[in-house]
């Protein structure tokens, strides 16, 4: 049965602001990396406070280009959750690193000081810890900072999701660690593709920027250190400030709908927890835990069968063929029972109050069992 009724999972709000941005860089003569970049730079250290901003062609990129700006070898153990998107751990994967992945939390689905501390015990040689702010819910980045210190681990922060999200009252990217965002069409601020790389920390910046861009140092043609092509377009980076004008917005919009979700589906579902440190969440994603997999794949049917659009985030990377294909079998029980329930629900910087009545309205006739 077709629907009439569609409801896209995410929806990005992209309109004059940002054609007219587009058309002035056309018309300006400089469309590759250039003055609108730089300036984008300077909005995202403005509105997140972060000293330095380093934005790249997708978050992906920004993850690669921290990594080698560390020097990430061969056969190096990174830690790393296994409840991600898959390049999370792609990106250390494709520099020789060694994954070494790490269950999550039943309640917030992010790795925390409990599974760190334990795949720390069976790998004190780790290099380096790569954390995820699941769903734009920011992890307890205090208590990594410290286990960090204390065992020496390079620490990366992949807030690919989490643009905009405070911990304890301070924006993401405002550290002396180094975090990566992402920009994709999903995301709270879109560039179509696009990524960041910020931090707090002057060491690395200029190494940063030479990675993104073929390591060319000051002389044209002259390769200092190992480099690819990580560079965003000025018309990206046009469309990125017209999109961070309004950040504040959907950040606001994001919140509502997922209140609006948590108060009237709480009957039914289970949500990410939200600890306190975490004061604001982007919900990039709005996920919902059913009672089990079979509940929840009836559930997702139902809505899809009245046009609802939606997702079942990431099988855990341990479970990706082209991961098992290559590492010996990892034992994450808890990111197995999470993608077992999980489903993510629409939500979007252009869902209207009338789509989110709607997905809660079909939701509901599910569970009350009248379809
Ligand atoms: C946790 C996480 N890391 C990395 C990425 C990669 O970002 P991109 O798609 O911009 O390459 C994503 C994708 O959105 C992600 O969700």
């Amino acid at each position: 049965m077709a629907s009439e009724r569609k409801v896209y999972w995410s929806v990005p709000d992209v309109g004059a602001d940002e054609k007219q941005a587009v058309i002035e860089t056309l018309d300006s003569g400089w469309l590759g990396m250039g003055p609108r970049t730089k300036k984008f730079e300077k909005e995202l250290s403005e509105f997140t406070g972060a000293k330095h901003s380093v934005v790249v062609n997708n978050g992906t990129s920004a993850l690669l280009t921290a990594l080698m700006t560390f020097g990430l070898q061969p056969g190096d153990e990174v830690l790393i959750p296994t409840y991600t998107f898959v390049a999370t751990a792609s990106s250390a994967i494709a520099l020789g690193a060694k994954p070494v992945l790490i269950d999550c939390d039943p309640e917030t689905f992010n790795i925390g000081p409990v599974q760190i501390e334990a795949a720390l015990k069976a790998h004190p040689k780790a290099k380096m810890l790569l954390f995820v702010d699941v769903a734009g819910l920011p992890c307890d980045i205090d208590a990594i900072r410290t286990l960090a210190a204390q065992h020496k681990l390079l620490l990366l922060e992949d807030a690919a999701e989490a643009f905009g999200a405070t911990y304890n009252k301070n924006p993401l990217g405002n550290y002396d660690h180094v975090t990566i965002f992402s920009f994709h069409i999903a995301k709270q601020v879109t560039t179509v593709e696009g990524g960041a790389i910020q931090t707090n920390r002057d060491d690395l910046v200029e190494k940063m920027r030479l990675v993104r861009s073929h390591g060319e140092g000051k002389e044209k043609y002259v390769h200092v250190e190992l480099g690819l092509n990580f560079r965003p377009t000025d018309i990206q980076s046009a469309i990125g400030s017209a999109q961070l004008k309004k950040a504040g917005h959907y950040l606001e919009l994001r919140d509502r709908i997922a209140q609006q979700y948590m108060r009237e589906l709480g009957h039914w579902l289970t949500f990410q927890k939200v600890p306190s440190y975490a004061t604001r969440p982007t919900w990039m994603i709005f996920m919902v835990l059913a009672k089990d997999k079979a509940q929840r794949d009836a559930f997702n049917a139902y809505l899809n069968a009245h046009g609802v659009d939606t997702r079942i985030p990431w099988p855990p990377v341990h479970h990706q063929p082209y991961f098992q294909a290559r590492f010996p079998p990892q034992d994450c029980p808890v990111a197995d029972r999470t993608f077992d329930r999980a489903l993510s629900l629409p939500i979007g910087n252009a869902m209207t109050q009338s789509d989110v009545d709607y997905v809660i309205d079909v939701a509901r006739r599910f569970f009350e069992g009248k379809p």
